[in-house]
């Protein structure tokens, strides 16, 4: 007598997949903070958590102690701050990062008008490579602060940069991931990705320069105090203290943290819009959409401390 076997015989247990649905814990600033009000300018929120536009500042105008001071703090909480229609130069956009420390050289993108400008611009020649989520320059010993980036040619469609905000990706992790992954640190390195189009000879030399930073896989926010998820798959290479197969399983779990659309804000660019985002506190993502249309932005970056 032959066995019946049900047609649709169903496991009796899915794979774990770590599937998680309902609420995410979303809040713009560390628990316990309120929000205080803004006077010099209007915030306009972009979604719960993670970037705003900021309304009623002119950017080639001098910016006084109280409008730098008031602008921090809605850069503390969004994270992502947005000036539409500023038509400013290049000099103009560093004078305003500077009122935040040290501008930054970068040693691998290219320059504009000044070593302290990095010029993204994308057109049939030259691809948008910036797709993939980071952490600016997280393998220096000093990762940027933060970034001013002005956007001065925009395609019709597409180049879209996306934000996450990684204190948000910290809160929603389960308690027992906090507990494995508080005290741990993570090796940052630029080879892999600044490194695949530099002759031996040359990455030798800038191997040197830059050599690995290790810095912990959960940093403290050194303003807010808020805990930020620092890990971030263009850099961090490997957990310090786990076996590889380990410690790749663990950061690719906590990679696919900064993809969850709660956690992000995605932009829509115009010609002369300016991003002012706290790069201690987000990772950020530029869609790769558009080519070969030109999109041509400028950086200015502003040195930052050392993650502890
Ligand atoms: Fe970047």
């Amino acid at each position: 007598m032959s066995e019946v076997v049900a047609n649709h015989e169903r496991p009796l247990q899915l794979p774990d997949r770590g599937l998680k649905t309902g609420p995410r814990i979303v809040r713009p600033l560390p628990e316990g903070v309120e929000a205080q009000p803004y006077t010099l300018f209007a915030v306009k929120p972009l979604g719960p958590i993670i970037g705003a536009e900021i309304e009623g500042v002119d950017l080639s105008k001098p910016v006084t102690p109280e409008l730098q001071r008031e602008l921090n703090r809605a850069l503390l909480e969004w994270k992502v701050i947005f000036f539409r229609d500023q038509h400013i130069t290049s000099e103009q956009q560093r004078t305003f990062a500077q009122l935040w420390g040290e501008l930054e050289t970068h040693p691998f993108l290219p320059v504009g008008d000044s070593d302290e400008v990095v010029r993204f611009a994308k057109n049939e020649n030259a691809v948008g490579r910036e797709n993939s989520w980071h952490s600016d320059v997280s393998w220096r010993l000093n990762p940027a602060l933060g970034a001013v980036l002005r956007l001065i040619e925009v395609p019709e469609a597409g180049g879209d940069t996306l934000w996450a905000d990684m204190g948000a990706a910290y809160d929603n992790l389960p308690d027992e991931v906090k507990r494995r992954i508080d005290g741990l640190t993570a090796i940052h390195d630029f080879t892999h990705v600044f490194g695949v189009r530099l002759p031996a000879d040359q990455l030798a030399v800038k191997q040197a320069e830059f050599p690995a930073a290790e810095h912990p896989v959960v940093r403290t926010h050194p303003e807010t105090g808020r805990k930020t998820l620092y890990v971030n798959p263009n850099f961090t290479v490997r957990i310090v203290g786990l076996e590889a197969e380990e410690s790749e399983k663990l950061l690719q779990y906590l990679f696919r943290q900064a993809q969850i659309p709660e956690f992000q804000v995605r932009f829509r660019w115009e010609a002369n819009t300016v991003a002012f985002w706290d790069n201690r506190a987000t990772q950020h993502y530029a869609a790769s959409d558009y080519y070969p249309s030109p999109r041509i932005a400028e950086r200015v970056a502003i040195v930052g401390d050392r993650p502890y």
